[in-house]
């Protein structure tokens, strides 16, 4: 795989094994400001450790990850956390709110984490949850919504600290192919909107249409796809 120059996230030969597993087996990627990746692959082929090795949350064995000319690996996990605090965004599976906070809480959490006041927080994150369509939600708790709302709350959370890369991992995995569309509808508009990348784990090739390109991983390997269309 060749890095583009201008990438904004690139990893080189990255190898990663839990005990007698190899989870990655010199992965590459890459990406560029304000482009959507989707990652496929069957189960278990290393999408997930991809991703959180991006994302600084997995320290690979081996090989380099590159953000903004800054290598990742070398950093102290203080830099680390700060870098993903102050610019990446996290979409999991199951949306992971905060079961004792309302809605619009849970959206103005990062935020209020990084120091804003209360007022400040939940203006800007009711704007996030308007762009997503879910201010009426705004005094609900996450048990009182719907699954894909849940998820589109947790998208506006994701986005609220304007991050440059917006890591998604099955983000529509719970969800029926109608909602599912709606999220990612929603999610690739409102990236757009601020030029985050983003990078798309998913199995399903109706997501990945969302996508601006494709990559395949296989047995912790990762290659280009052709986009089919
Ligand atoms: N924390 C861990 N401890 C031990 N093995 C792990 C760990 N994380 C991943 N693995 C193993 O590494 C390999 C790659 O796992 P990974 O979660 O990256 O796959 P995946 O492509 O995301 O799969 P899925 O589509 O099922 O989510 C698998 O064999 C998995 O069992
Ligand atoms: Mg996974």
């Amino acid at each position: 795989m060749t890095h583009p120059a201008g990438s904004l996230l690139i990893a080189q030969d990255l190898r990663k094994t839990y005990g007698p597993t190899t989870a990655l087996d010199g992965a590459e990627f890459s990406i560029h400001p304000g482009e959507v990746v989707a990652v496929m692959g069957p189960s278990g082929s290393g999408k997930s450790t991809l991703l959180h090795c991006l994302a600084g949350i997995v320290t690979p064995d081996s090989g380099s990850i590159t953000y903004n000319g800054r290598e990742v690996t070398s950093m102290s996990d203080s830099e680390r956390s700060a870098l993903r605090r102050s610019e990446f965004g996290f979409v999991f599976q199951f949306g992971q709110l905060v079961p004792e906070l309302t809605c619009v809480e849970n959206v103005a959490l990062p935020l209020r984490l990084n120091g804003s006041s209360r007022k400040a927080a939940e203006r800007t994150a009711l704007g996030w949850m308007e762009r997503l369509e879910v201010d009426d939600l705004r005094k609900k708790r996450p048990g009182e919504v719907s699954g894909g709302q849940g998820q589109r709350v947790a998208v506006a959370r994701a986005l609220v600290t304007d991050p440059r890369v917006l890591f998604a991992d099955e983000p529509t995995g719970a969800l029926d192919s109608l909602n599912g569309e709606r999220v990612m509808e929603l999610l690739t508009e409102a990236a757009r909107s601020t030029n985050a990348a983003v990078v798309l784990v998913t199995h399903e090739a109706r997501v990945a249409a969302y996508s601006d390109r494709e990559i395949v991983v296989r047995d912790g390997r990762s290659r280009d796809m052709e986009r089919v269309v």
